[in-house]
């Protein structure tokens, strides 16, 4: 059985471009694999973020997670800095891997762009992301597209480390890409991310998913409600590819091709079957809300699952790379 690593950061709500490009794949992956689901705040950290928040957002994106169906006694869910390891292994591989391969990731570029001078934190961001799955020796990372760079990265981090170390001592990770690679944005100016505001949140309630959907960018073609429009080319049509029946789905096309519907017609029953769609799970998030503690257990019990299996890959890490072992250390030492 092939093991699972995915990760998440905590910096703002879980929307439907995470659910549909990742989460729906881990929560469908943990009946069949072993899965690992990390909240990885070491990774926010490497941009602006508000520190009174994090924790936070981190416990609701915890929440998120197990109302989406992410189920801990199915899968190991823990916060990231709370397992040292991830850290520890991210400087061993930071001394494998080229500068030149870090300054050629494109979310490397758009992001460093932002940034007033570039933090070295941003530039080891995919270091760290190659120590988060290879601390599992993990060979199935399921994502969305954004994320497949940096999962090639690891590839190679990999095959430097164990070429130098240890052949055959951490495989090499495979992106596991879904139907739903890339959902578009609401603004239709690129991919649906928590930092451009341009999402729907899975957790949102129907009139806020009405409010979200109604000023949604369409066809630009469909000016006024006789203009007929190419679905193909609209975001709304995609949206109800993953929402609608499929009935619906050719119904849509229709109307939108010979603007048998207006686009507001076509963005209300979009917007009624995300909300229905999502309903389990706004109703598991109001249960969770109401036992925050439970859910403070559960990354407390994930994280201790996880570190078994960090400390043992980092005792062979440092056997391999030829470090002097404490003689005396213990794990609860640490
Ligand atoms: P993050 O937090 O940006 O996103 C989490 C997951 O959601 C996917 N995703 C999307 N998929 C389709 N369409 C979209 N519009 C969309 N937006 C986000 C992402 O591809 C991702 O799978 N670096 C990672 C977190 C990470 C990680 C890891 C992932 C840290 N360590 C180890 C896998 C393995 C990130 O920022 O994801």
């Amino acid at each position: 059985m092939s093991r699972v690593f995915s990760g998440i950061q905590p910096s703002g709500e879980l929307h439907i471009g995470n659910y549909l490009g990742a989460v729906k794949n881990w929560v469908e992956l943990q009946d069949s694999h072993e899965c690992f689901i990390c909240i990885v705040d070491y990774h926010a950290i490497t941009q602006a973020y508000e520190v009174g928040t994090l924790q936070r957002r981190t416990l609701e994106m915890a929440m998120g997670l197990l109302a989406a169906g992410i189920d801990p006694g199915k899968c190991v869910l823990f916060v990231q800095s709370h397992v040292v390891e991830h850290t520890e292994l991210a400087w061993v591989f930071t001394t494998v891997t080229p500068i030149g391969e870090l300054e050629r990731m494109t979310q490397f570029k758009d992001k460093s762009r932002r940034q007033e001078s570039v933090l070295a934190g941003l530039l080891n961001y995919p270091v760290l992301q190659a120590a988060d799955v290879l601390l599992y020796k993990a060979d199935l990372v399921p994502v969305g597209e954004d994320q497949v760079q940096h999962v090639e990265l690891m590839r190679e981090v990999a095959r430097k480390w164990n070429a130098k170390y240890h052949a055959g001592y951490f495989p090499e990770p495979q992106a596991d890409i879904g139907k739903a690679k890339r959902i578009q944005g609401l603004d239709g100016r690129g991919k649906m991310s928590k930092s451009l505001g341009n999402t729907i949140g899975i957790l949102d309630e129907p009139d806020q998913i009405w409010e979200r959907i109604r000023p949604a960018k369409t066809d630009p073609a469909r000016v006024r409600r006789t203009d007929p429009g190419t679905p193909e080319i609209c975001n709304m049509y995609a949206l109800h590819q993953h929402f609608s029946s499929p009935p619906v789905v050719q119904e849509v096309a229709e109307k939108c091709r010979t603007a048998g519907w207006g686009c507001i017609e076509c963005k209300r029953v979009l917007a009624d079957n995300i909300a229905e769609a999502f309903a389990p799970m706004r109703q598991r998030a109001k249960e969770l809300a109401e036992a925050p503690e439970r859910v403070g257990q559960i990354l407390a019990e994930g994280a201790e699952k996880a570190r078994v299996v960090a400390r043992e890959t980092m005792a062979g890490v440092r056997a391999h790379m030829g470090l002097l072992p404490v003689a005396l250390r213990e794990p609860a030492e640490r």
